[in-house]
């Protein structure tokens, strides 16, 4: 069986990337690493890609400036020259044009820090907070111009509780991204999750879910 080849975009820590290349150490995992593309040269996750022996590229926004394009003419063509199949956003952030969604449609994914289209853009869990909600979370869409718009593929819930601030909560909702990302990357990499106009249709056998209340009945 041939392997989804994915390209990970990151700007930092790279604790959703770990997660993939974790998942992608699996023998049964259906995707594979060809590259790990930074537009920052100091990023935590080039240095967890090279301990895991995957290509590593840097393309600094700031050696192209006032030219957002040539910027992502070179991360695009890096990509294609590595045989990237599939883009993974994983806290890449830099908000990528038009013309680069355009080359990569449906084969470009982010993963968002909130159960969108709640919450979009940044400070999600301050926000969450804010607004009283009792459930949290993370999703995996596909990417369309818009911030943080575009088909959803997965979404984990998980509950705010007394007491949380937004660390507490960040770090639950993070440790949810970890399973989350490898999952919509299988679903992905297995056919399974088929884009339908606005919508992602998921193909094959889904449990049933029993329904969540918070706080608990
Ligand atoms: C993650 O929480 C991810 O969902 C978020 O940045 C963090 C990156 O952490 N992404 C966004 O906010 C994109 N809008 P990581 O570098 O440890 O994966």
């Amino acid at each position: 069986m041939s392997k989804l080849k994915l390209g990970v975009l990151i700007s930092g820590r790279g604790s959703n990337l770990q997660a993939l290349i974790d998942a992608c150490a699996a023998p049964d995992f259906p995707a594979e690493i060809a590259l790990v593309l930074s537009n920052k040269a100091d990023a935590f996750g080039l240095e967890r890609s090279a301990k895991a022996g995957i290509a590593t590229a840097t393309v600094d926004h700031r050696d192209y400036p006032g030219d957002k394009p040539a910027f992502e003419a070179t991360m695009d063509a890096s990509l294609r020259k590595a045989g990237v199949q599939l883009v993974c956003l994983a806290g890449f952030m830099r908000l990528l044009s038009p013309w680069f969604v355009g080359q990569w449609r449906d084969a470009l994914i982010n993963i968002h820090p909130s159960l969108l289209p709640s919450f979009k853009g940044l400070d999600t869990h301050e926000r969450a907070l804010a607004a009283g909600v009792r459930f949290h979370g993370c999703t995996v869409h596909y990417v369309r111009p818009e911030m943080d718009e575009g088909p959803i593929i997965a979404q984990a819930a998980v509950p705010v509780l007394p007491g949380d601030d937004a660390h507490s909560l960040a770090d639950r909702v993070l440790e949810s991204e970890h399973k989350l990302y490898p999952h919509a990357v299988r679903l992905i990499a297995e056919g399974r999750a088929r884009v339908d106009g606005d919508l992602v249709r998921i193909h094959g056998p889904v449990p049933d879910l029993a329904t969540l209340t918070n706080p608990p009945i």
